[in-house]
């Protein structure tokens, strides 16, 4: 029903700091994971195994993994591409991993140097192995609706290799809206493409907010096709070193708000997130731009 539980994950620590220039040291890290994990959220995507030298910023993932206070109830989860990554995960003792493709060739080259057959080969032993060892596993595809470099993406195109990552077995699938600039009208003509062939409780959505359009895009899902999961990034910050012109992650403070004021039942306190994002924009140096945390002043 609408007044169903609708789950967040938090990505501010992976989606969120990736692409900030200016290292943020480690210990802030781990601080803000601490500080994500009590705000009521249900998942927290704390880091990223992928090559250091593709995202310097997460290079720190193993100590900040095993670093953390783990709160019961919540699921910390990473980021891993290959072999090497789920070696790391297992060693930090990752709750789930998070393998990522994408519907568009061209993303997931500059992305993970592979296309996207060539990336649902390399999971299937993968998703394998971590699911062997007790690891939930999530996969992310990108480009649902744009691809930087190819412009609009077909719905039947991301249902396809949506219905290959299902048959891996994966536990989720958050489809990423990548660029930021989809409407609820693109959000439809997806959803009604691709739910068919997936439980809506086996999805989640990925959005980011280029164009101002991710609240009006995450109210549609849940509202009118029964989505209850979204990801979401404190203060709004994020991006992809990969996809040239998108900006952050929809905010979680901001996205909490527009869920519980129309009827959304969730455990998470939108007031203690805007204190985080007030932890994270120090942690950056720059300031946030999500609207709840321009509210909720810093103590
Ligand atoms: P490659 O160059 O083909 O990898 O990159 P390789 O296997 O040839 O290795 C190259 C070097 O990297 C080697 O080191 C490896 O050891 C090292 P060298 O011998 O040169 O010294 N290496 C690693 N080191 C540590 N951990 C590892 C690892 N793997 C290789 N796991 C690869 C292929 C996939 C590794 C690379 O392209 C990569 O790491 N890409 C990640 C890119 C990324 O993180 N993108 C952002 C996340 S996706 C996203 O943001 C979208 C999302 O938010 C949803 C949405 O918004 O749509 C999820
Ligand atoms: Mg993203």
């Amino acid at each position: 029903s609408r007044r169903a539980s609708v789950r967040i994950t938090e990505v501010s620590p992976r989606d969120g700091l990736q692409y900030e220039p200016e290292f943020v040291p480690t210990l802030r890290k781990i601080s803000l994971i601490n500080a994500l994990s009590r705000t009521g959220v249900t998942e927290i995507e704390a880091g990223s195994f992928v090559s250091p030298a593709a995202v310097p910023q997460l290079a720190d993932s193993d100590e900040v993994l095993r670093a953390i206070d783990r709160i019961p109830g919540v699921t910390y989860s990473a980021l891993v591409p290959n072999e090497r990554g789920l070696e790391r995960a297992r060693a930090a003792g990752v709750d789930k991993i998070a393998v990522f493709t994408a519907a568009s060739d061209s993303f997931t080259r500059h992305n993970i140097k592979a296309t996207v057959q060539e990336s649902l080969v390399r999971f299937r032993p993968l998703v394998a192995a971590a699911k062997r060892d007790g690891m939930a596993v999530r996969a992310y595809l990108s480009t649902v609706v744009f691809c930087p470099y190819e412009g609009r993406v077909p719905p039947t195109q991301v249902r396809d290799v949506m219905d290959r990552l299902l048959d891996l077995a994966v536990d989720d699938i958050s489809l990423g809206e990548t660029v930021g600039r989809a409407s609820p009208t693109d959000i439809r003509k997806l959803l009604d493409t691709v739910l068919p062939h997936v439980e809506p409780a086996r999805l989640s959505l990925h959005f980011h907010d280029t164009y101002g359009m991710a609240i009006a895009n995450a109210l549609t899902a849940w509202w009118d096709y029964g989505i209850t999961a979204f990801d979401a990034s404190a203060g709004g910050l994020g991006g992809c070193p990969y996809a040239p012109g998108a900006s952050g992650n929809v905010a979680t403070e901001d996205l909490v708000f527009a869920l519980k004021a129309t009827g959304a039942d969730m455990p998470v306190d939108e007031r203690l997130v805007a204190v985080c994002a007030h932890q994270l924009g120090d942690a950056v140096r720059h300031p946030l731009n999500s609207r709840l945390s321009q509210l909720h002043h810093r103590d």
